[in-house]
């Protein structure tokens, strides 16, 4: 395990671990002594009250593990704002939808955005599975724009009846359980957790035909007796974007994250796959360090997630990097157009803008794949440099 650099944790937090290890060590011992990773991530992220998601841990900023986009900069959603206006100009009585919404900045900063452009939805919905988190971003919205409080809404999960939506997921899918294999010898086998010397340990399983036949639908070659590999799946997302499709007529959707197409997701020079734990703004390549203090996340497949557009009735109308996006968007011309009396001073907000749009930094990690259901053109946001052919 590579944690010997790591930042130590306080006492507090080692004793919420401990509770959130007794619970993961319990539902192993009622699953006959093994559970495969994605179940492992599930609890470490979001078992009641204990994940890191839906525990008390800062996460996001500097103070926390990460950084966002729009923990970056309000630069972010001003111009997330551009193509969100047009389409609510184009969608009748659409209603924005959040996904997992972090701090509550990005839902606060495109409220204010859209208020300034005079076009605000009717209703803001946050899909948020953290009750923790619902009550950080209505502290978030009540302190940066309470005028506008009595629009946001939320909701644990989709609505039962169909809307016409505006939808917006900036790292929710990179958030989601992903299961974890290893072929060796053309042999695949399952990552999971075990009890041993009464620690939690990672141990193997050979994968069932189910699990190898979805990993010949991804083209792995499993029978090249050359090819050790590991790497990841994800498979929350095919029924993910079918909820989705479920509950809206009309609809419009942005997916930021960080990913690739799926050639190069599974191609052999990432052998090692794209899983990482991240604690204090250090990667850590040890997921049962501490569970529910690190945040553990995978790159997105985006293959998978046009496929599952395509047969859940969307059209996938875009993918490019988020460089490419955010000047599509409007970007330059958002930082053009601050005041001088803006909260933050001019250079800084260049500094913000190179963050969010450089390859180097945010800009071709990142990528945001637009999807749309019932509407007669594209969606906005990737006019030049749309990669589609790529996917
Ligand atoms: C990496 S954080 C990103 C937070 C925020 N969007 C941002 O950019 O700062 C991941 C978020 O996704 C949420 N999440 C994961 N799976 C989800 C799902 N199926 N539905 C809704 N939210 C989800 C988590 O609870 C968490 O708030």
């Amino acid at each position: 395990m590579q944690t010997l650099d790591l930042p130590n944790p306080t006492i507090d937090e080692v004793e919420h671990s401990r509770k959130l290890g007794e619970v993961i060590k319990q539902e192993i011992v009622d699953a006959g002594g093994w559970i495969d990773f994605e179940h492992y991530m599930q609890l470490a992220l979001y078992a009641p009250g204990l994940g890191y998601y839906t525990g008390g841990a800062q996460k996001f900023g500097e103070q926390g593990d990460f950084i966002t986009s729009p923990e970056v900069s309000p630069l972010f959603a001003q111009t997330l704002a551009n193509p969100v206006s047009k389409l609510l100009e184009k969608i009748p009585v659409a209603k924005i939808i959040e996904f997992g919404a972090g701090s509550g900045k990005l839902a606060a900063d495109l409220l204010l955005a859209l208020q300034a452009l005079k076009k605000l939805p009717e209703k803001y919905l946050i899909i948020e599975l953290s009750v923790e988190l619902q009550q950080r971003q209505r502290e978030t919205i009540l302190q940066k724009i309470p005028d506008l409080l009595d629009r946001v809404q939320w909701l644990s999960r989709l609505p039962e009846t169909s809307i016409n939506a505006i939808v917006i997921a900036n790292e929710v899918l990179d958030a989601m359980p992903v299961k974890r294999f290893t072929l060796k010898d053309k042999k695949v086998k399952l990552l999971g957790v075990e009890v041993r010397d009464l620690e939690l340990q990672l141990s193997y399983k050979k994968a069932d035909d189910e699990f190898i036949e979805k990993l010949e639908s991804l083209e792995i070659e499993i029978n090249n007796a050359d090819l050790t590999y590991s790497s990841e799946v994800n498979l929350h997302i095919r029924p993910w974007v079918k909820s989705l499709s479920q509950c809206t007529n009309m609809a419009a959707v942005y997916l930021i994250d960080y990913g690739y197409p799926r050639s190069e997701y599974y191609s052999e020079e990432r052998h090692m796959g794209s899983f990482l734990g991240y604690y204090q703004h250090r990667a850590i390549d040890a997921p049962l360090w501490y569970p529910g203090l690190q945040d553990l996340t995978a790159f997105v497949d985006f293959t998978e997630v046009a496929e599952a557009a395509i047969e859940n009735g969307f059209d996938v109308d875009g993918f490019t990097s988020q460089g490419n996006f955010l000047i599509n968007a409007g970007l330059a011309e958002v930082v053009e157009h601050v005041k001088p009396e803006a909260e933050i001073p001019h250079l800084q907000m260049v500094q913000q803008m190179k963050t969010l749009s450089l390859p180097g930094e945010m800009g071709e990690r990142f990528k945001v794949i637009g999807l749309s259901k019932g509407l007669d053109e594209n969606i906005p946001g990737f006019e030049l440099r749309d990669f589609r052919y790529r996917l």
